[in-house]
């Protein structure tokens, strides 16, 4: 149970200018990455997030000479002192993508002992394709006591990926870089943080080609060298942000994200009535009239992204009339649906689809977050209520957006943290 609850005061339209942070699901894959590198690598833009911090955790107990400048979101990784392949399962489950360490454990030294990775409880999410991949590599895997071990040279070969994954695309390309031969993924995921990751490997000399498309061919390098690299900036945190601007009817630019990356949310707010003004390197998001009712259904990228689909459920529920929510990815994604009825939300929930009424006003309650992206979705949702809505286990929204409470309170929220103690409602 976190210490803290987070208090947000609704009602008040956000307006003015503000930032993207670096992205936290390829900033989670580039720093495992740089176990492949014979020497020191830098990298640039990464958020200062409780997911990151936990890496730093993780590469310095296998060896590494870590440092990490949140301020200046610089990190500076030395893999040369790496002398271990093990990650416990104390260190693995503080984070989903710690299981990013085998595939690049296993290209570094050919061995790994990761324990099972934690993150957000949105469903089953197993890892078969990863180990598919890892064994079609040349690794002899084996799944025991809530532990992967994997060990064998990496030798290049085909992946056919089952289902899109953007863990077993990611897993796949750390494993293959170093691989003698070439390595095709068949079937792959396409998002843009696994084009940011090909980027990174090449700066270290790899030859990864067809990132963000379904096929990617690696040839594998015997040796890697050091990189100077720039992280893209975060879909996700940008397009929670465009949501926050339009759920509170604001008027909000935010600056140093990639307009492209963006375009089915924006597709969906354009159909919605909202406006949003795309600029080289920023997105201006305005509400001048009420809200259509619209239909969303998650897919893989560039289809409307599962991680959107939470905060964009709390926007839908003050829009004119019914929209459907259909969630494709993940089983169990509505839990904040459940939360959001405290504060006046009508929802049916039947399976994988949401259907979300459209009412006048939600009022402030307290609610407590399940997830990241639910964390995220209360937040929204208390940003628009009337009235001040407590958050419980706000630590989940720490792990995946970066100072998001400042930025918020730049933007004109009221927004604060207060201790949680016994008389406390959750
Ligand atoms: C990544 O999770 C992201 N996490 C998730 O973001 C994101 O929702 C997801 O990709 C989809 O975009 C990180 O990058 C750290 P998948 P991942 O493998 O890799 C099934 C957030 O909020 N599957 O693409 O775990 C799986 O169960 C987080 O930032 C298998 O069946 O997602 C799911 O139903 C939440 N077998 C679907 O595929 C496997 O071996 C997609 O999962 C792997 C996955």
């Amino acid at each position: 149970m976190d210490s803290y609850k987070l208090l947000i005061t609704g009602g008040i339209p956000l307006t003015g200018e503000t930032y993207v942070s670096g992205g936290k699901n390829t900033s989670v894959a580039v720093i495992p990455a740089a176990l492949l590198s014979d020497d020191p690598c830098t990298i640039d833009n990464l958020p200062d997030i409780e997911d990151v911090r936990v890496l730093v955790d993780i590469l310095r107990a296998l060896g590494a000479d870590v440092s990490f400048d949140g301020a200046a979101r610089r990190m500076r990784i030395d893999p040369r002192p790496v002398s271990s392949y093990q990650v416990p399962y104390k260190q693995s489950q503080r984070m989903r993508a710690s299981y990013y360490l085998i595939g690049a454990l296993l290209g570094r030294c050919s061995h790994a002992e990761v324990g099972y990775p934690g993150g957000c409880a949105i469903g089953n999410r197993p890892m078969d394709q990863h180990l598919k991949a890892f064994r079609a590599l040349g690794a002899e895997v084996e799944d025991k006591g809530g532990m992967i071990y994997a060990h064998g040279k990496m030798m290049g070969g085909d992946v056919f990926f089952d289902k899109i994954t953007v863990g077993g695309t990611i897993n796949a390309m750390l494993a293959a870089a170093k691989a003698e031969g070439t390595t095709i993924l068949f079937n792959a995921a396409k998002e843009p943080h696994i084009v940011d990751l090909a980027n990174f490997l090449n700066s270290m000399g790899a030859k990864v080609k067809g990132a963000g498309t379904d096929t990617i061919r690696i040839t594998g390098q015997k040796h890697l060298h050091g990189s100077n690299y720039t992280v893209i900036p975060d879909q996700i945190e940008t397009g929670t942000l465009m949501i926050a601007a339009a759920a509170t009817r604001g008027d909000v630019t935010i600056h140093g994200c990639i307009p492209t990356h963006m375009e089915a949310l924006t597709a969906k707010l354009l159909e919605m009535g909202v406006q949003v003004t795309e600029m080289d390197d920023a997105i201006r998001v305005r509400t001048v009239r009420g809200h259509r009712a619209v239909n969303i259904k998650t897919q893989e990228y560039p289809g409307f992204p599962t991680d959107l689909q939470q905060p964009m459920s709390a926007l839908l529920t003050r829009a004119n009339g019914d929209s459907i929510v259909i969630e494709t990815i993940f089983e169990s994604r509505f839990k904040h649906l459940m939360e959001m009825r405290r504060m006046g939300a009508r929802v049916q929930i039947l399976d994988q689809t949401a259907i979300i009424e459209g009412v006048t006003e939600l009022y402030g309650a307290p609610v407590t977050a399940t997830d990241l992206r639910a964390g995220a979705a209360l937040v929204v949702a208390g940003l628009m209520a009337k009235g001040t809505t407590e958050i419980y286990e706000p630590g989940f929204i720490e792990r995946g957006y970066e100072h998001i409470e400042e930025k918020l309170r730049a933007l004109g929220a009221v927004i604060s943290r207060a201790p949680v103690g016994d008389h406390d409602a959750r």
